[in-house]
């Protein structure tokens, strides 16, 4: 190992700025990693002997509720680069630790649009195939080719394409199979040269209608915007107000559970599925439970977009999750579904 190999390793390191709820929480060491040969010096580290480990991005997935028994890895590798061209396609590869908005922007700036409605997402690249993020229409797995990863029981570079990664809706293998075992260091996106606009979705197309730009065909900077501007307006900055994005996923249920619900509740919102089954909007269920705009001591449901808990200030962990789980009841008992934590609970 080389001296420049070896990262400092910080004991009582504070994660305040490395969640984005903003919890007061510490790690027991922490090691930042700029490099990639620095990650497994830091993991055969002595001190990290046995020891839990934690991979942070932006911290935008994760409820940390008390202090980290254990090594933080703080991932801030940098760089990005179209890796090569085909007929159909560029592919583009970005560093882990790169902040996915501002990758997103590099890209349509290099004049390579493709990933538009995913502008604004909180978080680092690294983390965006871990939960698979989507927004409006897309869903990063659409436009990914491949991953670098190093495995830390052994140290090996993988590359693993989409098949490996087993995308779902807000979810992939490292949230299974894969958790805690791999630490993602780059990810390669392929960006169709012929490029369709989605526009389709309700929020966006009403932002698209009403700007001085509006056209038939939107360009890829006026979707960038119109996403920009939604999600200004519905969801909360996380630099002011602590949050996780949208704290569950949306269900999704069997049809005839689904026929059952619309008789009770004819306004529910409601997508079909391709196999025959029925996603729930969460934040409807949960609005309509009276949940939206309440607080339970320092934690609180948004209000204005009823599948965000924030925290209003000072809050923790714990009561973040005691307010989910009163928030999971009423819905449970409510509309007879179960919501599920997007975010890494700890
Ligand atoms: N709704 C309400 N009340 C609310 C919130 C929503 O009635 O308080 C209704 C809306 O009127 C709308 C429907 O529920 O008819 C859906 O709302 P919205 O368009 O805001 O989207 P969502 O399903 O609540 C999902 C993603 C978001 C993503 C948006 C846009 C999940 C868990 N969430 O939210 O992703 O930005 O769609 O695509 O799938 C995230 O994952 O962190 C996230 C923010």
């Amino acid at each position: 190992m080389s001296q420049s190999d070896s990262a400092a390793f910080i004991a009582g390191y504070p994660l305040k700025a490395h969640n984005t709820f903003g919890f007061e929480v510490r790690a027991q060491f922490a090691c930042r990693i700029e490099r990639e040969a620095q990650l497994m010096a830091a993991v055969r580290d002595p001190r990290a002997a046995g020891l839990p480990r934690l991979v942070l991005g932006g911290g935008s997935n994760v409820v940390l509720t008390d202090d980290f028994a254990g090594l933080v890895l703080l991932v801030a590798l940098q760089g990005r680069r179209v890796v090569r061209e085909d007929h159909d396609a560029w592919y583009v590869e970005a560093a882990a630790g790169e902040p996915w908005h501002d990758f997103v922007a590099w890209t349509l700036a290099q004049g390579l649009p493709g990933l538009e409605n995913l502008a604004l997402i909180p978080g680092t690249v690294g983390a965006a195939p871990i939960q698979n993020i989507g927004a409006y229409g897309l869903e990063m797995c659409e436009r990914f080719a491949s991953l670098r990863a190093i495995e830390l029981e052994t140290g090996a570079v993988v590359e693993l394409d989409a098949d490996a990664c087993r995308f779902g809706y807000r979810d992939s293998f490292f949230k299974r199979e894969g958790r805690d075992r791999f630490v993602i260091t780059s990810v390669t996106f392929r960006l169709p040269k012929v490029w369709q606009p989605r526009a389709g979705y309700a929020d966006i197309a009403r932002e698209l209608a009403a700007s001085e730009h509006a056209s038939a065909a939107p360009s890829a900077q006026a979707i960038f915007a119109a996403v920009v501007a939604v999600r200004r307006a519905k969801l909360p900055d996380p630099l002011q107000l602590g949050n996780a994005g949208s704290f569950f996923k949306n269900p999704v249920v069997e049809a005839t559970q689904f026929e059952a619900l619309k008789l009770k509740e004819p306004e529910v919102v409601s997508y079909p599925q391709p196999d025959g089954r029925v996603k729930l909007a969460a934040g409807w269920l949960i609005d309509r439970c009276g949940w939206k705009g309440r607080a339970m001591g320092a934690a609180a449901v948004h209000e204005r977009q009823a599948l965000v808990l924030v925290n209003l200030g000072g809050a923790n962990g714990a009561e973040v999750l005691a307010l989910a789980k009163a928030v999971q009841r009423d819905v449970l008992a409510r509309f007879g579904v179960e919501l599920e934590a997007e975010p890494v609970c700890l």
